[in-house]
């Protein structure tokens, strides 16, 4: 850091060859690189090549994002008959955790033995951005011979606390820097989605993707509707949408099943949480310029952050996103790589 605390970054590899790099600041997930059909590598996320780059991070490239994931509504919330009030960065709204959100501060990095894993933690503090409770916070990130990528998110708090942690890596699947995402065909394992309002907070409603340009229970290409004039692609400006996902218990499900055809790679992601936000990186804009110079436009990315319903804290009827003492906060994604 330009402030002279050092940056810790690991590597990952498996059998296979495929290589993923992690860092203690952000706990960001800075490459990940796959092979194609043709057995050719590439690194399939958007990012940058030097620390720096990352600081500051306005799309959150790579992020783990916390203390909660997405949006809360004026960024307020009352947990256990107190309200709190969060710093608004997003409009109206506080988005991922607030100004130092957890992709800004610096986890403790610990390489697991005997596997290619690498655990981060973090200590939240009571009144951090203003939230109650000290949390701890641990990510690891595994790479395995199945060609997965184990996210698996544990937290525990001394007062109840909203939590929704997500990690937001922008893939494109035929090379970071390789133009718009529009080609990928996307199949997202959700019969409904959560509508918003021109803030892009939830109205609360669990809408059927029936006959709209949001169902892709079949696989269809990202750009095949984007623009059609329907309220909610104008209201978010393309995809950037909580997917409820279509569960048949309580275990890891399949969220979204991502394949772009001239590559031949395929991203499965699979997760315990209840929601998935897929957003076509509408609102990237030309003004990061990224790995090997690549300049990073409209739609260049696309995240599947799996996550709590956005707003929860406000939603009593979406499952909850609260953690009390005592208890212990589990979640698992995992990124599988293919070809096809
Ligand atoms: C999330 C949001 C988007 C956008 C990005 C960051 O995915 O849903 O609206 O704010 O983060 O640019």
């Amino acid at each position: 850091m330009r402030d002279g605390r050092p940056i810790t970054l690991y590597t990952l590899t498996n059998s296979h060859g495929l290589e993923v790099k992690a860092m203690t600041y952000g706990a960001i997930l800075v490459s990940m690189r796959v092979p194609d059909r043709k057995g050719e590598f590439a690194d399939i996320v958007l990012g940058h090549e030097t620390p720096e780059g990352y600081v500051p991070n306005p799309p959150y490239l790579g992020a783990l994002v916390g203390r909660y994931a997405n949006r809360i509504a004026g960024g307020q919330f009352t947990v256990d008959g107190k309200q709190y009030q969060l710093a608004k960065n997003d409009g109206p709204n506080t988005l991922h955790g607030g100004i130092k959100g957890f992709d800004k501060v610096m986890w403790e990095g610990e390489q697991l033995k005997g596997k290619a894993a690498v655990a981060f933690t973090y200590l939240s503090k009571d009144g951090e951005e203003n939230f109650p409770g000290n949390l701890k916070v641990k990510v690891t990130y595994t790479l395995n011979d199945e060609n997965e990528l184990v996210i698996d998110y544990q937290a525990t708090t001394d007062k109840a606390t909203p939590i929704n942690l997500s990690q937001h890596s922008y893939f494109n699947l035929s090379g970071e820097g390789n133009g718009e995402i529009l080609n990928h065909e996307v199949m997202l394992n959700a019969d409904k989605f959560t509508p918003v309002d021109k803030n892009l907070i939830p109205t609360g409603e669990l809408r059927p993707v029936k006959g709209t340009p949001m169902d892709f229970t079949t696989p269809t290409k990202i750009g095949a509707r984007i623009d059609d004039n329907y309220d909610q692609l104008v209201l978010g400006h393309g995809y950037d949408h909580n997917f409820v996902i279509n569960r048949k218990g309580a275990g890891l499900e399949l969220a979204a099943r991502v394949y772009e055809p001239t590559s031949g790679r395929v991203l499965e992601v699979l997760t315990t949480q209840p929601g998935v936000q897929f957003y076509s990186g509408n609102f990237l804009d030309g003004t990061v310029t990224g790995k090997q110079g690549h300049v990073y436009k409209r739609r260049y990315g696309f995240c599947l952050e799996t996550q709590h319903f956005p707003d929860s804290p406000n939603h009593p009827d979406f499952p909850s996103a609260i953690l009390k003492p005592g208890e212990t906060f589990l979640s698992k994604t995992v990124f599988k790589f293919s070809t096809k």
